[in-house]
């Protein structure tokens, strides 16, 4: 078996050059990449640095397609906490990648076992991924794929753990224990499955921060488990890992 690669930096800064021109230099390398991309706090400063790269060197996004991992369910695109917005206000707006190769599952589509086909044939279509880029959790996942028992190998419907949601909505947690909430959103998203990721022919994790440390250890120094998601990865021939210091 073949050990991920490990680039491990400093600080989080040089975590985020590092896996932006990792990137960057693989459009270069093949203009019609197709990716799949992350949301949350880990990428942010590698899109800032992707960018940065976009405007002082030109690097061309026009014939680059990107899949999101997931998506909230029941959430509009122009909702500011949906990962469709995050995606306009990280990259798209600053990039030139065609609004027809910007691909998310639509949190608002009727019917989810259709989106969930829908999804997974346009990644087929486009050829399949050919490099993604992921964060982990805490808890060790990958996208919304959460320790479980079993886990799904496609794009799916998944609910979110209580950590993850206290994690991601911090700012809900006070409404939540007070009871003011009626339903709780946010705790059902699209997620590409272990399956569709384990499917991108190249593999980048991204994580920084000492919270990050014991969630990188069990996925990669234990035992291939769906108890530990991205230790699932272990299984792919082809992952670098870009750590900073905090989490290696
Ligand atoms: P974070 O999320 O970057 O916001 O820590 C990572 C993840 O949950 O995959």
């Amino acid at each position: 078996m073949r050990q991920p690669e490990r680039v491990v930096v400093a600080e989080s800064g040089a975590m985020a050059r590092e896996a932006a021109a990792l990137v960057d230099r693989a459009i270069r390398t093949q203009p019609d990449l197709v990716l799949a991309l992350p949301t949350g706090n880990t990428p942010v400063g590698m899109y800032t640095e992707l960018v940065r790269l976009h405007r002082e060197t030109g690097t061309d996004w026009g014939g680059v397609t990107v899949f999101n991992l997931d998506e909230y369910l029941g959430v509009a695109p122009d909702h500011p906490e949906s990962y469709a917005a995050y995606m306009q206000q990280h990259l798209y707006r600053h990039v030139n990648v065609p609004p027809s190769r910007q691909h998310i599952p639509n949190g608002l589509a009727d019917d989810p076992d259709r989106e969930v086909a829908r999804y997974e044939a346009a990644i087929e279509a486009a050829g399949g991924v050919d490099l993604a880029v992921l964060g982990i959790g805490t808890n060790g996942h990958i996208g919304f794929n959460e320790p479980a028992q079993e886990l799904i190998a496609p794009t799916h419907v998944a609910t979110l753990t209580e950590e993850t949601w206290q994690r991601n909505f911090p700012h809900l947690v006070e409404a939540h224990r007070a009871d003011q909430l009626s339903a709780r959103p946010f705790r059902q998203a699209y997620t590409m499955g272990v399956g569709s990721i384990l499917q991108a022919r190249h593999i980048i994790l991204l994580a920084s921060g000492s919270d990050k440390r014991a969630a990188i250890a069990r996925a990669f120094q234990g035992p291939v488990t769906t108890q530990v998601p991205a230790s699932l990865l272990q299984l792919h021939p082809r992952v670098t890992l870009v750590l900073d210091e905090a989490a290696a």
